[in-house]
């Protein structure tokens, strides 16, 4: 009966083996030491057919018996590390689902397009289509159509900077006004034209060399002087409030006759006196007046029969005054410190 003692003395030490397996590894060592192909028992069951045969039978079931032991006990063991792995993995692994999550970063409108995108609207609301006209210009359209001649002095008005003889980076929007006459006439226009200006000069809380003026022109039978006064005064109560105080001052451009400055009284300092009113209590947001004859000509139009008023508004300005910011160079200086101030969806 050497042959089931084997068996038995094989069956100890296997299940013995099995309980000290703690990792899968383990676990597949151990098979390999017992049931693989040249594992233990298997090796013994090979060598069966050369016992005698009192012994054979006995031995052969005994052998298959302890197999089928061997195999449920691998089984067993197998599902219960793979519990303990994974319990253990979840543990390690555990999600706080209470911590707050990151917040994404969204974008928001430049404070100088929340600007504009009022400003657009107001006039949209008084009636006025909106026009886009080209930043690079030819200086007959910057400047001679709006009666400046090339050796005009009013020339020393914009400082300009040239691409070629005949090319510039427009200085201001009215050169829009002759593409929109010359495209509607004879009809009559309300119309508004948003868009970057640039001009070489020196930069200062006040001015920058690239900044956005939003030009508004009307020309028909019949329109006045109040009638400028009185957009403008709508303009700045929408935009500003009641509080807001607003003055016309005499001025001078070659293209309007006569010609008004456009000041708002400085919420910056509220008139006490600072750097972007010049201590003056006063801030310049625009220039207009009453289309000159020469230039309702130049777009087609006979003097005689229409006229017409223009404005060029400032849009940084109005964006200081808005938010009393006291330096123009912030909006450009790309300060995420600073844009990250102006929630508005514009
Ligand atoms: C003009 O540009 C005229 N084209 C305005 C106009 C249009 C007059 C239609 C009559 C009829 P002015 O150079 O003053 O005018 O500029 C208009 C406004 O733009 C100024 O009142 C000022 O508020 C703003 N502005 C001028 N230069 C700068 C600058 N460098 N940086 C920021 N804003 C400026």
């Amino acid at each position: 009966m050497a042959a089931l003692e084997t068996i038995e003395c094989l069956q100890r030490e296997a299940l013995a083996d099995l309980d000290s397996v703690g990792t899968s590894a383990e676990l597949e060592d151990w098979q390999h030491k017992y049931l693989g192909r040249s594992g233990r028992l298997t090796l013994f069951m090979r060598g069966i057919g050369a016992l005698g045969a009192e012994e054979r039978p006995a031995a052969g079931r005994r052998a298959n018996e302890l197999r089928r032991l061997l195999e449920v006990r691998y089984d067993e063991r197998e599902e219960r590390l793979n519990q303990s792995e994974l319990a253990s993995a979840l543990e390690r692994e555990a999600l706080d689902v209470t911590l707050p999550g990151r917040r994404p970063n969204v974008g928001r409108l430049h404070p100088l397009t929340q600007t504009r995108r009022r400003i657009t609207s107001i006039f949209a609301e008084m009636g006025f289509q909106v026009y886009n006209s080209r930043e690079v210009e030819s200086d007959l359209f910057n400047f001679e159509l709006l009666n400046i001649p090339r050796h005009h002095p009013a020339r020393d008005m914009w400082d300009t900077f040239y691409l070629s003889d005949s090319v510039v980076l427009r200085t201001h929007t009215s050169p829009g006004q002759i593409h929109v006459m010359r495209e509607r006439c004879p009809e009559p226009i309300r119309v508004i034209l948003p868009g970057k200006c640039y001009r070489y000069e020196q930069v200062s809380v006040r001015h920058d060399f690239q900044f956005q003026q939003v030009e508004g022109l009307a020309v028909g039978r019949g329109i006045t002087l109040a009638d400028l006064k009185g957009v403008l005064q709508a303009f700045t109560k929408r935009l500003y409030g009641e509080g807001r105080e607003m003055r016309l001052r005499g001025g001078y451009f070659p293209f309007t006759e006569p010609s008004v400055e456009v000041d708002l009284d400085c919420a910056i300092c509220e008139g006490d006196g600072c750097r972007v009113c010049k201590q003056s209590g006063w801030v310049e947001i625009a220039g207009a007046g009453m289309v000159h004859p020469a230039v309702l000509r130049n777009g087609g139009y006979d003097p005689a029969q229409y006229s017409g008023f223009a404005f060029g508004m400032a849009v940084e300005r109005q964006a200081m005054l808005l938010h009393a910011i006291d330096d123009i160079r912030h909006f450009y200086a790309n300060d995420l410190r600073f844009l990250r101030q102006f929630h508005g969806s514009g």
